[in-house]
């Protein structure tokens, strides 16, 4: 066994870690929850390779905890929002995510939110579970056409260009915002043309979020932003929480500004607003965008060839500094 140390903070699907533990001082096996921030920091301390998840912060205190042994910080997820890339970098750290692996997981739960928040799907179910169905109701849950509708995509990447094929088989007029504008080209494959992001808001029908949390886009859907949209539309966020201002939302829904909001991702997980429980039409999930068995085993296998990769010397498949 190699004297190097390596933290994994939680079991995780794909991630070998009992033939990691032959190889590396890896200590007890992760935790089935997230790794208390105590035993984080007390675990990192010395090691070479962290292999964590978007529920763990890996701050500065914690990259200066673990000091100047640590090479690798491999995170099991696309966003690295958890992870002080800057400081990172700064201290000759790598940072590698999972991007790809996941996308088309996430793009089919982006759809489905999209067409459960048009279909009232969540107001609906908990209806007819409550016993409360008398009966077929010409006037019940009625929803918002899909068909032919115009989806505003608000981040442009991967995950925002899968949503877009999904929409092609529902004849959506698709708009686009990103901060850069995709060549030609890709833009025709997308079928796809960019607004400014007032422009698409105020266009669209549907709202799909779909970028990373950067200090750019923290709080990008501000309650302004909200009152753009049309009073019959839909909101979808598979990005990050704090993207939206959620406050603004939860009283945009409840005063009926807008549609229906379809949500998989939250400002303070796993708390969720109180006024977005009660709020009328919309659809909650618990950050489930990569949550299918293939998903997360592959982004399990790649989490581990990335840290393996560093601390092998080579270069990581996925970095991101
Ligand atoms: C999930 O939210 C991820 O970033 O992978």
């Amino acid at each position: 066994m190699e004297d190097r140390a390596i933290v994994v903070t939680r079991r995780l699907p794909g991630v070998p870690f009992d033939s990691l533990a032959r190889r590396f001082r890896a200590g007890a096996p992760p935790p089935d929850a997230p790794m208390a921030r105590g035993d984080l920091l007390r675990r990192v301390r010395g090691a070479s390779g962290i292999l964590c998840t978007l529920a763990d912060r890996v701050d500065a205190e914690v990259l200066e905890t673990a000091g100047p042994s640590l090479k690798a910080v491999s995170n099991f997820a696309v966003g690295v929002n958890n992870v002080d890339v800057a400081e990172a970098t700064r201290r000759g750290v790598r940072v590698c995510n999972t991007p790809e692996v996941l996308t088309e997981a996430t793009a089919d739960l982006g759809f489905a939110l999209l067409l459960a928040a048009a279909r009232k799907f969540s107001d609906a179910e908990r209806f007819l579970r409550e016993g409360r169905w008398t009966g077929w109701d010409p006037w019940g849950f009625l929803g918002v056409p899909v068909h032919g509708a115009t989806l505003g995509i608000v981040g442009m990447g991967k995950i925002g260009a899968a949503v877009a094929k999904r929409s092609r088989g529902f004849s959506m007029r698709v708009l686009y915002h990103s901060r850069r504008r995709l060549p030609p080209e890709r833009e025709a494959e997308a079928g796809a043309s960019w607004r400014g992001l007032d422009d698409l808001l105020a266009e669209s029908d549907f709202v799909v979020l779909c970028v990373p949390l950067t200090a750019e886009t923290r709080g990008l859907i501000s309650r302004e932003r909200l009152s753009r949209m049309k009073p019959a539309a839909v909101l979808v966020n598979v990005a990050r929480g704090e993207v939206v201002e959620e406050e603004a939302l939860a009283s945009a829904l409840s005063a009926g500004r807008l549609f229906a909001a379809g949500l998989d991702v939250y400002e303070r997980e796993p708390v969720v607003h109180p006024a977005l429980l009660s709020a009328p039409s919309a659809v909650l999930l618990p950050h489930l965008g990569s949550a299918t068995g293939e998903a997360r085993e592959a982004m399990g296998r790649l989490a581990t060839e990335n840290l393996l990769a560093v601390l092998e010397h080579r270069e990581p498949p996925c970095p991101v500094n």
